[in-house]
């Protein structure tokens, strides 16, 4: 579970946000001032401190300095007064992911807060590349960052999609802005339309307050629509429209609101075809497609597995306090030659296992998971598209998801080396879902 420390002097503030974040299922700890939110820090494992700026016994710039030092890996977000957005600013500078401006809405903070957990495993996160495909790339990235067009984002899973995305961000004009992230295969329809426009109250059963969606509240920023292919076909109308009008409208309002918000989606499928087979809006396939960026498999930029694998190495070896001059010959033929059907984020999993497992001096063939050694490709890469079976001699469609599904949910066991809550995470469901799935199909941890 994640904690989250929340740092202000006004008690009643304290309160607000904590009965809030409970709620959410985060462990909440508060403190009155920045000298006990540092003992707090230090002492224990706070994943997201919300300070406020402005305190009687030091400022919070000060505390954000303080924590980027002693617990690098903890986020910060900060609350400003409405009137400082110079000291917004400068705490991006210093490390804060965010900042919230007062007075707030509490669905802001809810959005903020999210965001943070979904970003954190991203930052600081550097691009890793030699081959002059991905050269090329982060040219077209640098060149097309400060535009505001639409762009397209296409490449397989764990290829650097969303590592992209957030380039992009960080080299436009709105990155002292926000950048949002959302997956539109995880949520329902009518989940994802209030998500994205928001919605009044009573507009639907549920709709207990007002509440922006994060078209409204990522204005001036960016927002990053993952899976953009899994949009159900009214989404894609809403969709259209917005990129049309750049006007929202919330469910339930009667008011149309201008936004201004770059849109970079993202998928790992091929957006084109589905559009040309008809399964997908044509008209809304070419106003996202505006700048297609391809990221390429890892296996066709061999070049790339090495200095990926080297830093990942020194990235593991700190982590978990290794001391390990590097990979065995054999170690390199494995990691250069293996397919790699989960690109740079299986090589990440590869990699960080070995590290921990490794007893030698250097990483040897033998730490890498079995599935390699044995040269049998992992479950999951059975093929949805190209290779599926053929309709006719005797295939069952549901047989046949089924062990799509089952492959996905062993995948992702595997990856998540056991912790269900993980696995739930990487595949976007519940961890109630992924416990009726592993008792259906009969899956054990390992
Ligand atoms: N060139 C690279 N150098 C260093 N790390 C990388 C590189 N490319 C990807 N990664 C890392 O690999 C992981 C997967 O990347 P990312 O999440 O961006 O992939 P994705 O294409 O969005 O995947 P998915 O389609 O599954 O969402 C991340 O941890 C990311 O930081
Ligand atoms: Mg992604």
């Amino acid at each position: 579970m994640s904690t989250i420390l929340i740092v202000d002097d006004e008690k009643s503030m304290r309160d607000l946000l904590s009965i809030m974040l409970r709620k959410q299922g985060y462990t909440v700890l508060t403190a009155e001032g920045g000298e006990q939110a540092k003992r707090i820090v230090t002492e224990e494992t706070v994943d997201l401190v919300i300070s406020d700026i402005a305190m009687p016994d030091g400022d919070g710039i000060d505390l954000l300095r303080y924590v980027k030092q002693s617990s690098p890996s903890t986020a910060v977000i900060m609350i400003t007064a409405y009137a400082s957005p110079k000291t917004a600013v400068e705490s991006l500078k210093l490390g804060a992911i965010d900042y919230i401006t007062k007075p707030f809405d509490v669905e802001e903070i809810r959005l903020v807060v999210r965001q943070a957990f979904d970003r954190r495993k991203l930052i600081g996160k550097e691009i890793i590349w030699k081959s002059p495909l991905v050269g090329n790339i982060l040219q077209l990235v640098e060149q097309i960052a400060p535009t505001n067009s639409t762009i397209l984002i296409t490449g397989e899973s764990g290829t650097g999609k969303e590592l992209i995305a957030q380039r992009l961000h960080a080299f436009s004009r709105r990155k002292d802005n926000r950048f949002f992230w959302i997956n539109c295969g995880a949520l329902p329809e009518t989940l994802l339309e209030s998500e994205l426009f928001g919605h009044m109250r009573g507009s639907f059963t549920g709709a207990v307050n007002n509440k922006k969606g994060l078209l409204e509240v990522a204005d001036h920023g960016t927002l990053l629509l993952d899976e953009i292919a899994e949009m159900s076909p009214p989404m894609q109308v809403k969709l259209l429209r917005f990129l049309q009008e750049r006007t929202i409208r919330r469910i339930g309002g009667i008011t149309d609101i201008s936004v201004d918000v770059r849109i970079i989606a993202a998928t790992n499928k091929d957006l084109g075809r589905l559009a040309a087979e008809g399964k997908y809006r044509e008209d809304l396939y070419y106003r996202i497609n505006v700048v297609e960026i391809h990221l390429p498999p890892l296996r066709d930029r061999r070049e790339d597995i090495l200095p990926i694998s080297e830093h990942f190495l020194r990235k593991y070896s700190v982590q978990l306090g290794k001391n390990l001059k590097g990979f065995s010959q054999e170690a390199v033929d494995l990691l250069v030659s293996w397919e790699w059907p989960g690109n740079v984020r299986e090589l990440e999993n590869a990699v960080e296992r070995a590290v921990a497992l490794e007893r030698g001096d250097e990483v040897s063939r033998s730490s890498f998971p079995e599935r390699m050694l044995t040269n049998t490709p992992i479950h999951g890469s059975i093929p949805v598209d190209e290779n599926a079976p053929e309709i006719g001699d005797g295939f069952k469609l549901e047989d046949y998801v089924q062990q799509i599904e089952r492959s996905y949910i062993a995948k992702a066991l595997e990856r998540a080396q056991g912790s269900q809550k993980k696995a739930a995470e990487l595949l976007g469901i519940t961890p109630r879902s992924l416990r009726y799935y592993m008792s259906k199909f009969g899956l054990k941890e390992k």
